[in-house]
C-alpha cells in the first residue's frame, strides 16, 4: 500500500487545505517538479537547434525523457513514443496519419463508453472527411451493459469483421469507471482477418489510456496494443504533454501528422523531394514542449519513488532505467490504494437511497472514480454545494457524451468524484459524506 501521509507532504495544494477529488480531470503537481521547473528555466535552450552547452544539455535531457516514457509502459524504445499536447491530439494524429489508408467499404469500431476524444475524431473521419473523397467507411459502436457498466464483448466481436481496419476503445472509462479487458479486445482485433497495407491480417487496436496508464500496470507487450494514447497531466505532471505509443513498423510507414521543421532529415528538402527524420523525430514538427516533456518524464520517475518509498529518490533525476519489476510493484501499490479508496466511496454512497451510481459495483472492476445522479437534483447543483464544503467534484458529461445519452439522461450530466495517489480515506469520507448530507438536507426540507 502507499504511504499517503508522506506523499501528501509533497503537494502544496494539499498543504493549502484543498480536498482534491477531481483527479480524473487533472492531478496536482508535487513540489519536486515545481522546483525542477525553476532550475530548468535558467539553464535551458532550444533542442536540436544550437551548439551551446545549454542547448546540448537540454537536448540530452529532452531526448532521454523519451526513454523514460517508453520504459514506463514497457515499449521497446524511444522510437515508439511520439509526444503531443494531450491524449486528444495523440488520437487525432493517428486519425490523420491513417486517413489515406482507409478503403471504400472499410469500417472501424469504437464504443459507447468513449471519451469524445476517441469518438469524435472517428465521427469526423467517417462522416465528414472520407466521404468528400468518395470513400465510405462505417463507424460501428459497441454497446455496454447499463447495469454493470461492462463493455459487451459479444457485441464487439459481432461488429469486428474482415473489413475492420481499426478497433478503438477506452482502457478505463472516465464516467463509468469500468476497466476494459484489453487482452480480450486485442484478441478479437487480431483475429479479424483485415488486410493491412503492410501485409498483416488483423485490425489495429487503439487504446485510449488516459484513465488507464496513470492507474494500472501497462505492459505493451502483454496487452498487444498497436496504438496507446495518454496524458501526463493526469499523473502528476503539469499540463501540456500527451503521448502516443505505436509499433515502430507502423510509425515508419505512417504519414506524418504535422509537417515542418525538425521532422525532416537534415538537409533533405528540395522542391522535388522531402525526406523525413528518423523516429521519433519524424513526428515532432516544430519546437516541442521541451520543459513539459522533461517534467512529464520526471513525473513518472517521482510516481515510482512515491510508490516505492516516498522521500527517497531512487529514480527521480537519475539516469536509472525504470525496471519492469519495480514498475509492476509501483502500479500494483497504486491499484491497491485506489481499490481501498473507491471501495470506501461506494460503501458510503450506496447508503444513500435512490442515488444512481453508474458503473461496476465491485471496486476490483473500477478505476478510482465514481459518477452518480440523484432524482430531482441537478448534478451541477450537487457539485456547487460540494464546492461550498471544500469538496472538488465535476458535474457534466465529462466528455463521455455518448454514454450519457445512452442512459437517456436529461441533461446529459452526472456528478463525479475521483481520487489519486495522494488522497487518503479521510478525503474520500469527507467528499462522500458531503454528498450524503446535502441529499439528506434536501430530502428533509422538501
Ligand atoms: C478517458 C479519457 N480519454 C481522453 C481524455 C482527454 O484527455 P486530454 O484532455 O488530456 O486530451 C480524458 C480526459 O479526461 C479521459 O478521461
Amino acid at each position: 500500500m502507499l504511504d499517503t501521509n508522506r506523499i501528501r507532504k509533497f503537494f502544496p495544494a494539499i498543504e493549502s487545505g484543498r480536498i482534491l477529488s477531481n483527479n480524473a480531470a487533472s492531478t496536482q503537481v508535487p513540489i519536486q517538479l515545481s522546483d525542477l521547473l525553476k532550475e530548468l528555466i535558467v539553464q535551458y535552450d532550444n533542442v536540436h537547434r544550437g551548439q551551446s552547452q545549454s542547448s546540448i544539455v537540454t537536448t540530452e535531457i529532452f531526448e532521454s525523457s523519451y526513454d523514460t516514457i517508453a520504459q514506463f509502459i514497457g515499449a521497446p524504445s524511444r522510437k515508439n513514443i511520439i509526444l503531443y499536447r494531450n491524449t486528444t491530439e495523440a488520437i487525432n494524429s493517428v486519425m490523420y496519419s491513417l486517413m489515406t489508408e482507409f478503403k471504400n467499404g472499410d469500417n472501424l469500431v469504437t464504443t459507447f463508453m468513449e471519451h469524445n476524444s476517441n469518438y469524435v475524431p472517428w465521427y469526423g473521419l467517417t462522416k465528414e472527411i472520407l466521404p468528400k473523397f468518395g470513400i465510405n467507411v462505417e463507424c460501428r459502436i459497441v454497446k455496454f451493459d447499463k447495469e454493470t457498466g461492462q463493455l459487451d464483448l459479444n457485441h464487439l466481436a459481432s461488429l469486428v469483421d474482415e473489413k475492420t481496419k481499426l478497433v478503438c476503445c477506452v482502457g478505463a472509462s472516465n464516467f463509468l469507471g469500468t476497466k476494459n479487458s484489453i487482452k480480450k479486445i486485442s484478441k478479437i482485433a487480431n483475429s479479424s482477418g483485415y488486410n493491412q497495407p503492410n501485409g498483416e491480417k488483423k485490425s489495429y487496436l487503439l487504446v485510449d489510456g488516459a484513465q488507464m496508464v496513470p492507474n494500472v500496470f501497462v505492459s505493451i507487450k502483454e496487452l498487444d496494443i498497436d496504438f496507446l494514447a495518454w496524458s501526463f497531466h493526469k499523473m502528476l505532471a503539469p499540463f501540456g504533454v500527451g503521448a502516443l505509443y505505436a509499433r515502430e513498423e507502423l510509425l515508419e510507414k505512417m504519414k506524418p501528422f504535422l509537417y515542418g521543421g525538425d521532422m525532416i532529415a537534415e538537409g533533405m528538402v528540395s522542391p522535388e523531394k522531402v525526406e523525413y527524420n528518423t523516429l521519433p523525430w519524424k513526428f515532432t514538427a516544430g519546437t516541442p514542449n521541451i520543459l513539459g516533456t522533461i517534467l512529464s518524464a520526471q513525473a513518472l520517475r517521482l510516481l515510482m519513488d512515491f510508490s516505492l518509498n516516498p522521500g527517497e529518490f531512487l529514480y527521480f533525476m537519475t539516469n536509472k532505467k525504470l525496471e519492469s519489476a519495480d514498475i509492476k510493484i509501483v502500479m500494483e501499490n497504486i491499484e491497491a490504494h485506489e481499490k481501498a479508496l473507491i471501495g470506501e466511496a461506494l460503501k458510503i454512497l450506496e447508503e444513500i437511497p435512490s442515488l444512481k451510481i453508474f458503473g461496476p459495483k465491485n471496486p476490483e472492476d473500477r478505476a478510482c472514480l465514481v459518477a452518480f445522479n440523484y432524482p430531482g437534483i441537478s448534478p451541477f447543483k450537487i457539485a456547487e454545494e460540494l464546492d461550498k464544503q471544500g469538496v472538488e467534484s465535476r458535474a457534466g458529461c465529462h466528455c463521455a457524451t455518448l454514454a450519457h445519452h445512452y442512459y437517456e439522461l436529461d441533461p446529459p450530466a452526472s456528478c463525479r468524484l475521483s481520487f489519486y495517489v495522494y488522497n487518503n480515506i479521510e478525503d474520500v469520507r469527507k467528499a462522500c459524506l458531503a454528498v450524503k448530507e446535502y441529499i439528506e438536507y434536501i430530502e428533509n426540507t422538501n
